[in-house]
């Protein structure tokens, strides 16, 4: 059974709604989930399995709950070595270039901090796919099966 700490970035609720059902669904299965309210950089470090759930705002923002944390990781760039990660971005791809990119942020970055990928990151598209549940259920099935312990 693996503990995953869940961090949330929203502007309008979107991604704290889906927040909700990732939780209900990770409670069951053999896994537990936490949700990390306020995070800090210390969550990140102590955490043994990392998801990530955020909307983009702005030109391609990361939305003001998880900004700090990102910049704290930017600029204090601590090893996170191994640690298995998953990153589900809500986006809008009328947004262009910037379709996602605070999803695409904390990837890139926690593959520079060396944690570990496990699948592909889920973007979903709002301009495509009104309800995020649907298609992060399968996405997540996935994910649940290939999480080391
Ligand atoms: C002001 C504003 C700026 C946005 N900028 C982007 C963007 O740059 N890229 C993107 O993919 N989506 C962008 N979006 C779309 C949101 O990320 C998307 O609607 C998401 O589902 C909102 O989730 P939330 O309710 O958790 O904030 C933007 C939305 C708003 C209202």
């Amino acid at each position: 059974m693996a503990t995953i700490n869940l961090f949330v970035g929203s502007v309008f609720g979107g991604a704290v709604r889906l927040a909700d059902d990732v939780m209900a669904a990770i409670k069951c299965s053999n896994h537990r989930a936490v949700l990390i309210e306020t995070p800090s950089l210390d969550d990140i470090k102590s955490a043994s399995h990392l998801l990530i759930i955020t909307s983009t705002t702005g030109k391609g923002d990361i939305p003001g709950s998880l900004s700090p944390l990102y910049a704290e990781l930017e600029s204090q760039f601590p090893t996170l070595a191994g640690k298995p990660y998953g990153i589900i971005a809500l986006g809008d791809r009328n947004y262009g270039d910037t379709f996602c990119a605070a999803g695409r942020s904390f990837d890139e970055l926690f593959r520079d901090l060396q944690a570990k990928p496990i699948g592909h990151r889920l973007e979903i598209d709002a301009s495509e796919d009104f309800e995020p549940w649907p298609v992060t259920e399968p996405w997540l099935k996935r994910w649940l099966e290939k999480l080391p312990e």
